[in-house]
């Protein structure tokens, strides 16, 4: 396994939110982060990048994230977070590019090898249009995909991405995860993935793991994961699974929230 955690556990306010992990993921392959809302899959990134005290291993190319120096992290990890309000600042679209190769895992960039990548990127991603703009003046959706290019201009093995579409429209959800399972494949690097759309989720992730009260309530290839009989135990409702295009994608549709969930505080860590 090129990513693997054992042991992962994080207490927060003094509650276990993670309670000893097993996750395991593939390089060229991108893994489904699912659960409930507080399940901990925030928590679980943010323990891998140093932002949150993480206990257990979590190793990637058998180095150990968790007791490897800040340093070292940056140039492992690439990470897209939940809330954006760090990438408010009088810089460029481009400019931030250049910076963010400094140091990054293929060592110092020249000049003009870091231009070279921040144009590659942008145009990888469609957003040589915004190479100019500040992100503290862009849409929501538009500053969550530069901050997927600050992610993938450094280069990193193991690509974080905390609910990567939830601002953008069908198109840009579509175009922009079909540049992440590709540039996963292409590069031979780990993604692991949080979503609440469990259609995106369907198409786009090789392999599933769903959180639940804090334990890996089940994981493994998508399409024998992603199943109504688990969403049914982790979020309580009931879920049909479709084949759409005679089989090419698999359509999950919520139909209703379970009886013996309703008018219950959904709290699952
Ligand atoms: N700093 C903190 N102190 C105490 N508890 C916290 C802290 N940060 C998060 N938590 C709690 O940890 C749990 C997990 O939070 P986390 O943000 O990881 O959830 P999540 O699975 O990403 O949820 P969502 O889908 O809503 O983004 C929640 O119950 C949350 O209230
Ligand atoms: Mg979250």
């Amino acid at each position: 396994m090129s990513f693997a955690t054992a042991d992962y556990r994080v207490t927060l306010g003094g509650k276990p939110i993670l309670k000893g992990l097993a996750v395991e993921a593939t390089q060229g392959r991108t893994l489904a982060l699912l659960g409930a809302n507080g399940a901990g899959k925030s928590t679980f990134m943010k323990g891998l990048c140093g932002l949150t005290k993480a206990q257990g291993s979590a190793t990637i190319d058998g180095i150990d994230l968790l007791s490897a120096t800040p340093v070292v992290r940056a140039q492992l990890i690439g990470y897209v977070a939940q809330d954006l309000a760090h990438l408010d600042v009088r810089l460029s679209t481009y400019e931030l590019l250049l910076l963010a190769q400094q140091g990054s895992s293929r060592g110092w960039a020249t000049g003009k090898d870091a231009q070279r990548k921040a144009s590659e990127m942008l145009e990888l991603l469609g957003l040589q249009r915004f190479a100019e703009r500040q992100p503290g003046e862009l849409s929501g959706g538009e500053r969550q995909m530069i901050s997927l290019a600050l992610a993938l201009v450094r280069s990193p093995r193991l690509l974080l991405l905390d609910e990567p579409t939830s601002a953008l429209d069908l198109a840009n959800q579509l175009q922009i995860l079909e540049a992440v399972s590709t540039y996963t494949r292409q590069q031979n690097i780990v993604t692991l993935a949080i979503f609440h759309d469990m259609n995106l989720a369907s198409r786009y992730a090789d392999d599933t793991l769903m959180l639940h009260h804090g334990h890996v309530h089940c994981s493994g290839p998508t399409r024998t994961t992603l199943t109504p009989e688990n969403l049914a135990q982790v979020y309580g409702v009931d879920c049909r699974a479709l084949s759409v295009d005679e089989g090419t994608y698999t359509a999950i549709y919520p139909v209703s929230v379970l009886e013996s969930m309703r008018g219950q505080a959904i709290t699952t860590a």
